[in-house]
Formats: structure tokens, C-alpha cells, sequence
């Protein structure tokens, strides 16, 4: 079955939060005083996530990538992503991570059948890290990076959210991590989703994130296949890895758009910056999977044809990260 929307968009990728949960606190996700946590009783249980993932794949989904809040904090996720690998139908499980549990975590992932991980990396420096992240330790994520490079992923990618004035001095430094090693470096615009009246100033259009990396690169362009993300991506001549640039802010990617989201409530959104989301919990504790089934169609036909954060007059954007994944 395919999941088509009205704007002739075939959808095969659900991005899944499993929790609000996170042992970081990034600036750009978190206000400084904090979110409130969910109540554990508010998030799906993992009966109910495997039972919207089947009904998900069902209606066409493909492609399931797990986020939080920091997936690898909710207990259990390893033998649940074990049974969510298996279901049939699934062709691609990956994860989304901040990348400081996977020291400890890397093997049993893989074991578990995720095929690819996406770590969320925004400085090489110590002291940068801990001030955007509000004191997580640089050197828990890069062990968990080679940890995770031990365990046999393929190539990783490592999303760095660029935001002027703070870390934008490292670009070239990132640009470098793909020379000897077969990353993908994936430059993000930073997006206003919180209620930030600077965020303007602070989000570096991805076209001079790519000048300043080609004033000192030459890069070559890639072609992308169907399942990719939302990246544009390029190759420093000769390196092992590659570099992506994703415009959400600048180039939206709204026309190519595959997704839909589940956060860690239960709520499917057809858009990250949809109002709040259809609540499936009702229909989940009804036990009818053609309901389910159902709704899941409907949020696709409803799904709108591209955000609108860039605009002049746009209303600020509030999307909660946290519960949504990104
Ligand atoms: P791949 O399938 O590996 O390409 O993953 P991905 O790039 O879709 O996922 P990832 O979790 O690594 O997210 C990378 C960045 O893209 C994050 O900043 C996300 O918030 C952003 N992103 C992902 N999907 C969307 C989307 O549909 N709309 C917008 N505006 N941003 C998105
Ligand atoms: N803008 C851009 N990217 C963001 N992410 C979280 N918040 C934002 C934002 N405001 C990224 C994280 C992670 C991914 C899931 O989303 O860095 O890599
Ligand atoms: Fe945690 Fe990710 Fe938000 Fe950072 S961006 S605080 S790692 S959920």
C-alpha cells in the first residue's frame, strides 16, 4: 500500500519519539529554565508504539526513524527496537542520538537491527559543547562516536545546528572531520522553534555555511536517492566522507517532504510545525487497527504543502523538540 498526500507527496518515513526525556539541554531545544516532563503515564508504552509502527508500515511506511527527547535515556529502547526491526513490511530502522549513551549502547543497537545512526555533534570544542548543551561532556559523545564506528554502522552522520556567533567558527573543523573519515557532516539552519526573538541573527543561511567551506574545499555535488533526508549533499575532492547542508530555514525541502511525525505522547503531526497533532491514544486503547489505519490516512491528506517559519509576518513558530523529535 502507498501513502500518497494531496500534493502527490508519497509518504514512507515516520520519524517516532519515543520520549521527551533527555540527559542534554541544548539551547536551540531547551528553554534555560527547563520543559516540564512528561508523566510517565503520559507517553506511549512500547505495546502501543509497536502497535502504531505496525499500523504505520501497514499503510505504506518504510522507513522508521526513532527520536526523543534522547531516545537511548528511555529504558528498554534496546529489546523494543530488537522487535521493531523484525516487523514485516519495515525496510530501514535508524535513530536519531545525542550520542552519549552509545559507548554502552553501540553493539546492543546494532544487534538490535538499527541500521544507521544520525549523532547530533555541535562543537569539537570542550568548553563550546558544554556551554550549548548546558555541561554534557565533548568526550562521552566522540567515545560513543568510535564506539559506534566499532559496532560496524555504516557510514554516520553527524548533524551539527549552525548558529552564528557560537559555533560558526568551527565549520571548517567539521568540513575537515569528513577528509579521513567516512562521515557525513550535515550543516543545519538553525529553525525558531523556540519563542526566540534573536533566532534571525543566529541562523546561518546553509548558501554561506557552503561558501565558507568552498573558499577552502574544492567540493563536488551528490546526487541523493529517494530515501535520503532533507540534505543537499557534496564531497570534499578526495575525502572519505561527505558533507550535507539542509536549508530548512532558507530552501525548504517542503515539496520533497516524505514524512510524518509521532511524539512522544501520541500525537501524529503531518508537518513539524503542524499545530498541535491528531491524539491516536484513544484509538489505540480502542484496539481497532482499521480506525487506526484510518486517522493515519487522514493526517496524510491533511498534510500541509510546506511550512511557512521564513516568512516576513509568520507567526513565531513554537514546536517542542523535546516531544517531537526534530
Ligand atoms: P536522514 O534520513 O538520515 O537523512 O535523516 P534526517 O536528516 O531526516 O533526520 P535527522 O534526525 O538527522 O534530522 C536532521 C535535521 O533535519 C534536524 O535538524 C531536523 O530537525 C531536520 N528535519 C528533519 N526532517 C525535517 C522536516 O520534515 N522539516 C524540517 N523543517 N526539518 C526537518
Ligand atoms: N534547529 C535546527 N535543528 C534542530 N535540532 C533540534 N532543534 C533544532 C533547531 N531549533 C536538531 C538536533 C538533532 C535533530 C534531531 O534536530 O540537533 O540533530
Ligand atoms: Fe536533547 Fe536533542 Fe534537545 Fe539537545 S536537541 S536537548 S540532545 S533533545
Amino acid at each position: 500500500m502507498a501513502l500518497i498526500d494531496t500534493y502527490g507527496r508519497r509518504i514512507n518515513y515516520l520519524r517516532l519519539s519515543v520520549t521527551d526525556r533527555c540527559n542534554m539541554r541544548c539551547c536551540y531545544c531547551m528553554p534555560a529554565q527547563g520543559v516540564a516532563k512528561l508523566e510517565h503515564k503520559e507517553m506511549l508504552s512500547y505495546e502501543e508504539l509497536y502497535r502504531v509502527s505496525a499500523a504505520c508500515v501497514e499503510q505504506g511506511i518504510e522507513k522508521i526513524r526513532v527520536t526523543g527527547g534522547e531516545p537511548l535515556v528511555r529504558r528498554g529502547l534496546v529489546d523494543f527496537l530488537g522487535r521493531l526491526s523484525a516487523l514485516p513490511g519495515l525496510k530501514e530502522l535508524v535513530l536519531t542520538t545525542n550520542g552519549l549513551l552509545l559507548e554502552e549502547l553501540a553493539r546492543p543497537l546494532k544487534d538490535a537491527g538499527v541500521a544507521r545512526l544520525n549523532i547530533s555533534l555541535d562543537s569539537l570544542q570542550p568548553e563550546t559543547f558544554a556551554r550549548i548543551t548546558r555541561g554534557a561532556d565533548l568526550n562521552r559523545v566522540l567515545a560513543g562516536i568510535d564506539a559506534a564506528q566499532k559496532a560496524g554502522f555504516g557510514p554516520l552522520k553527524i548533524n551539527m545546528v549552525v548558529m552564528r556567533g557560537v559555533n560558526d567558527q568551527e565549520i571548517l573543523d567539521f568540513a575537515a572531520l569528513t577528509l579521513d573519515k567516512p562521515f557525513t557532516v550535515r550543516f543545519i539552519e538553525y529553525m525558531p522553534t523556540l519563542q526566540d526573538e534573536g533566532w534571525g541573527a543566529q541562523s546561518m543561511p546553509g548558501s554561506e555555511i557552503l561558501a565558507a567551506i568552498g573558499e577552502r574545499y574544492p567540493l563536488l555535488p551528490l546526487v541523493s536517492s529517494e530515501m535520503a533526508g532533507p540534505a543537499r549533499n557534496y564531497k570534499i575532492q578526495g575525502a572519505a566522507g561527505a558533507i550535507g547542508i539542509i536549508t530548512p530555514v532558507s530552501g525548504h525541502f517542503c515539496e520533497s517532504c516524505n514524512r510524518i511525525r509521532i511524539t512522544a505522547t501520541g500525537r501524529v503531526r503531518g508537518c513539524l510545525f503542524s499545530e498541535q497533532g491528531t491524539d491516536l491514544k484513544p484509538l489505540l486503547a480502542s484496539g481497532d487497527p482499521e480506525a487506526l489505519g484510518q486517522t493515519l490516512k487522514r493526517i496524510v491528506t491533511q498534510k500541509p504543502g510546506r511550512h511557512h517559519i521564513a516568512e516576513e509576518d509568520a507567526e513565531q513558530a513554537v514546536v517542542n523538540m523535546s516531544r517531537i523529535g526534530g
